[in-house]
């Protein structure tokens, strides 16, 4: 059962903290301390509370984290009936996530996304998970541990998002263009026309995430049409990994960039393996190209497919990719054959690099 509340979650929160025997918060220690001071505020009228901060990104989205969180839920009395708080960004909430799904063979969660992309994406739809460090030269490979746990509360509310940077929105912004995508029509005209910042896209944050909650209603367990929900992320997540790959790079590419490059690509697959309208194609890749406003590396072919059959979407070996015949229009279970993958993406390299 999802539970997304925007307005007066602050009563939600007190009744899951009051039916609680604690609460234990994992929140990002980026985030202004006010920010777990006002969870903290409501619910230790009603609960013991315990706070443990981890540092929000992609490097902290590891097994060795999730067991720090666990030595602290038993030092922190943490029972069945506790209930864990995740403030932060998705990498908190699908961390936090995962440990809640786990420990002691599932505790109570509450998310509340503090990010445009969590708020739209990672929050809803009870995926979490962490990333996995591969023997050999498998290297890091996205989201390869995790579970399927609903949360009992999700809360969306804007106000958390006055402290996040403005790289930070417009790549949970291309999660929305992704989610505009998928349903076409006149959510994706309008959501064209505002522009990639916290002013044009506030208003459709609900809408977009209910995009989601919809999708996931018809299939929790992504057995068919929530597939479509990883457009773009074949590549996204190939290249998202490439870049933490590369330990020298401190500031690699976010997930939202990767996407939306994956997002370009698809568009661009999608003319030539399944007609779509290639002027419409054009419009939409050059809409989410200046969206992003960030050029990231596009890696060869070669390591890109390596990452790509390593993808959880595989079935019996085969690369899947999700592709669009028109918005709205969505193929999730799309084949790739290496030889037709390298040529269209070294074509593309060429046109965006
Ligand atoms: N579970 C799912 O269904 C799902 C869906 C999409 C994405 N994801 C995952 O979500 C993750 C990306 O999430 P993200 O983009 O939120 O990244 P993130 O959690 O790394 O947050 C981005 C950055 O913003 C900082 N931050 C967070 N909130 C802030 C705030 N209010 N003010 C200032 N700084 C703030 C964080 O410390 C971090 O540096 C990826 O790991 C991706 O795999 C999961």
């Amino acid at each position: 059962m999802i539970s997304v509340v925007s307005t007066y979650w602050e009563v939600e929160l007190e009744r899951v903290a009051g039916n609680s025997s604690g609460v234990v918060i994992v929140a990002d220690s980026k985030l202004p301390r006010s920010y777990s001071k006002c969870v903290i505020d409501i619910c230790q009228k009603l609960t013991n509370v315990s706070l443990i901060e981890i540092e929000g990104g992609e490097k902290s989205k590891t097994l060795i984290t999730v067991n720090n969180i666990y030595d602290f839920l038993d030092v922190s009395g943490t029972d069945r009936k506790s209930v864990l708080v995740c403030l932060g960004g998705g990498t908190i909430t699908d961390l936090g996530g995962y440990v809640a799904s786990t420990y002691k063979r599932g505790i109570s969660l509450v998310l509340i996304p503090t990010t445009v992309l969590g708020m739209v994406d990672a929050a809803i739809g009870g995926k979490t998970g962490v990333n996995r460090l591969v023997k050999g030269s498998g290297g890091v490979m996205k989201n390869q541990i995790g579970t399927f746990y609903q949360s009992s509360l999700t809360v969306l509310d804007q106000t958390w998002l006055s402290s996040l940077p403005p790289d930070e929105i417009r790549s949970g912004w291309a999660e929305m263009a992704k989610h505009a995508l998928l349903v076409g029509g006149a959510h994706l005209n309008e959501f064209m026309k505002v522009s990639s910042n916290l002013g044009g896209i506030g208003k459709f944050l609900k809408e977009s995430a209910e995009i989601k909650e919809k999708i996931v209603s018809r299939d929790e367990k992504e057995n068919g049409e929530r597939a479509s929900l990883n457009l773009g992320h074949t590549i996204g997540h190939a290249l998202e990994s490439l870049s933490l790959d590369n330990e020298s790079n401190e500031s690699h590419t976010k997930h939202g960039e990767a996407v939306a490059w994956g997002l370009v690509f698809a568009l661009e697959s999608s003319v030539f393996k399944l007609g779509f309208n290639r002027d419409l194609a054009s419009k939409l890749q050059e809409w989410i190209v200046t969206g992003i406003e960030k050029q990231i590396e596009l890696n060869s072919s070669v390591e890109v497919w390596s990452k790509m059959c390593g993808d959880k979407k595989n079935v019996n070996g085969n690369v899947r990719d999700v592709l669009l015949r028109a918005p709205g229009d969505i193929i999730w279970d799309f084949e790739w054959k290496w030889e037709e993958f390298t040529i269209l993406w070294e074509q593309f390299r060429e046109k965006y690099t």
